[in-house]
């Protein structure tokens, strides 16, 4: 085993090669659970999203830094690799489920708005959290390429030249928090003290050269098995999401992802491996994790895989940021109607299970009164979320994007639209941290930012507009604390998609940590504390005003790879020191814990 481990890494070693070449032949070859990050040499630095960038101590010194240095004369051969394994990722939010045994019945007169099988938890996704990238014969994934590339973070290593990484810190998703190889020997009720623990791995259908009708991965299904058995023998109930952001790199390579229309078959091909090996003992799948980000960031900022846009929008040798933001968005659309019409055709009424989608929620109140303004909040809405929900819930794009894109958002087929019409979703998955002003930028002057331009509704959208600001500013330049945004964006979804079901599936607070930090530092995250009880109060005045909110689960369990930010920005609930991958409980963690227990339902305990 040993043997063909190490073998299949070397093969995808030298296939990540062509990628970018010299940094990549130094690389360990890590084929057990490691001891210590896979950390750059990277210096310190000063991110542009708030404030200075921790080093991490790295136990790797021979490690070299996962991006280029300035003397590399790299080509990204687009083509070139064809692999023999499909990667998509599994993301698993993990929700409890609390049953009659729980000793949590701490309120004698129960008030809590939270209604009878309320799953509270914790969420977490693949990337960000397995490690094991080459484990197992898993394949590679657009992530993994990305954050392997060169970007614009510059850095001096020890030999004083430049090292330019696409991620802040230099860091990548080699090792994360190493959860693929750390799960086993989780005590999920005692290592942390918490009886909600939860964590999130991913799968690897293998696909071999023939296309979908290539060998799934047995590893990776018994991987799953494993841990989904783990997690259910613990009361803790999986909450699947089939893809949190990364897809096979190979699919890029073929025919450009998200642009093809090809990508909805091989979607529904994967999920249907899912819906067979897991479902049943999984009961909410998740189709995707904010697609809305997703294809913002990939193919209108260029920020992210596969790092598309025009030139007025980011910095990106192709792309159109004007039109293929859409046309990606369609073939996601698509694939999530074609995947919820296979689960409820095939599997849904025997495995009794529930269907929907994540998106990015953020709360946009108008920057004044005008109704300019108020029509601007509306539209910055329709081009983030309703984008997306609006085609699966109710049959077509909002009108606000038909009348500003007009021939430029693709339209869909009569077949799409009998496809739309019967597939929709059982849930609206809602993750929700912060809220912006919205100012009118197509009657009053604007000034260039983000959501100003045409494709993007002309409403300015940005936590502070003006000199005014939405709510307490935090470490993160994105994040504003806004608690009243919560009750908002959900009376809002409510309202719009007539109180279709709803789980708060992230919601969490980033911070940054000081270097060198105390025990104090780690353990003392008052401020988490504080938005963590806000938000879940402005929810629960959202339930009792009637919303259909099913469950919530904290961003995140641990601390974790936070995509471009690296590991420079913390949102768990646990600290993970990245030199030892030792996981530190935060007082948030027992605040979250007792929390749960005041607000699990007395009378649903003792009828379930
Ligand atoms: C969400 C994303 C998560 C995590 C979180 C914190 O938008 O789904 O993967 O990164 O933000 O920023």
């Amino acid at each position: 085993m040993e043997v063909l481990d190490v073998r299949v890494a070397a093969v995808l070693r030298s296939r990540l090669t062509q990628y970018a070449r010299p940094p990549y032949v130094r690389w360990p070859v890590r084929m057990t659970a490691p001891v210590g990050r896979v950390s750059p040499r990277c210096p310190t630095a000063t991110g542009n999203r708030g404030g200075t960038v921790p080093v991490f101590a790295s136990k790797r010194e021979e490690t070299e830094p996962p991006c280029h240095t300035e003397n590399n004369n790299m080509e990204f051969p687009l083509l070139l690799l064809l692999l023999h394994h499909l990667h998509f990722a599994l993301c698993l939010f993990f929700s409890l489920f609390f049953n009659a045994t729980s000793h949590m019945l701490l309120l004698k007169n129960n008030t809590s708005p939270f209604p009878c099988n309320f799953l509270f938890g914790t969420s977490s996704s693949s990337y960000q959290f397995e490690g094991a990238f080459l484990s197992d014969g898993k394949g590679l994934s657009n992530w993994d390429v990305f954050t392997h590339k060169p970007g614009s973070y510059t850095f001096n290593n020890s030999h004083s030249s430049s090292i330019f990484c696409t991620i802040m810190d230099g860091s990548n998703g080699d090792i994360a928090v190493d959860h693929y190889h750390r799960y086993q020997s989780l005590n999920f009720r005692g290592e942390h003290g918490s009886v909600w623990f939860g964590f999130k791995v991913k799968l690897e259908p293998n696909r071999s050269k023939k296309g979908k009708f290539g060998k799934v991965n047995k590893a990776g299904i018994d991987y799953y098995n494993r841990l989904i058995d783990a997690l259910l023998q613990r009361g803790i109930e999986p909450f699947v999401t089939i893809t949190h952001y990364d897809i096979p790199q190979e699919l890029e390579d073929r025919y450009k992802g998200w642009l093809s229309p090809k990508i909805q078959e091989d979607f529904k091909y994967y999920a249907d491996i899912c819906f067979k090996n897991f479902g049943d003992r999984v009961k909410y799948w998740v189709t995707f994790n904010e697609p809305n980000v997703a294809i913002v960031r990939g193919y209108r900022s260029g920020l992210w895989p596969p790092a598309r846009c025009s030139a007025s929008f980011g910095n990106c040798s192709h792309g159109d940021s004007e039109t293929e933001p859409f046309i990606a968005a369609s073939n996601l659309i698509l694939s999530h109607a074609s995947v919820v019409t296979l689960y409820r055709t095939k599997y849904q009424k025997k495995q009794r299970g529930r269907i929907g989608i994540v998106m990015n929620a953020i709360w946009f109140e108008p920057l004044s009164n005008s109704r300019e303004d108020k029509l601007a909040a509306e539209r910055a809405q329709s081009f983030f979320m309703n984008w997306f929900l609006d085609p699966i819930i109710l049959g077509n794009y909002p009108e606000e994007m038909h009348e500003i894109l007009g021939p430029d958002l693709p339209s869909f087929s009569r077949n799409d639209k009998q496809k739309l019409k019967t597939s929709g979703l059982d849930f609206i998955g809602v993750n929700h941290y912060t809220s912006y002003y919205a100012k009118d930028c197509i009657f009053s002057a604007c000034e260039p930012g983000k959501g100003s331009s045409r494709t993007e509704g002309f409403a300015l959208n940005s936590p502070q507009i003006n000199g005014f600001s939405i709510g307490q500013p935090t470490e993160l330049d994105w994040l504003y604390v806004h608690p009243e945004g919560m009750e908002k964006i959900v009376t809002y979804i409510k309202n719009r998609y007539n109180n279709t079901p709803m789980f708060i599936t992230e919601n969490g607070l980033g911070t940054l940590e000081k270097p060198n930090p105390t025990i104090e530092d780690i353990i003392n995250d008052v401020k988490r504390v504080e938005y963590l009880s806000s938000y879940l109060d402005s929810l629960a005045t959202a339930i009792r005003k009637g919303a259909n909110v099913r469950g919530y689960f904290v961003w995140s369990l641990l601390d974790n790879f936070e995509w471009t930010y690296g590991y420079t920005i913390r949102f768990g609930l646990h600290r993970v020191d990245y030199a030892t991958l030792n996981r530190t409980r935060r007082f948030s963690a027992l605040w979250y814990k007792q929390f749960i227990a005041q607000h699990t339902n007395k009378a649903c305990l003792s009828s379930s």
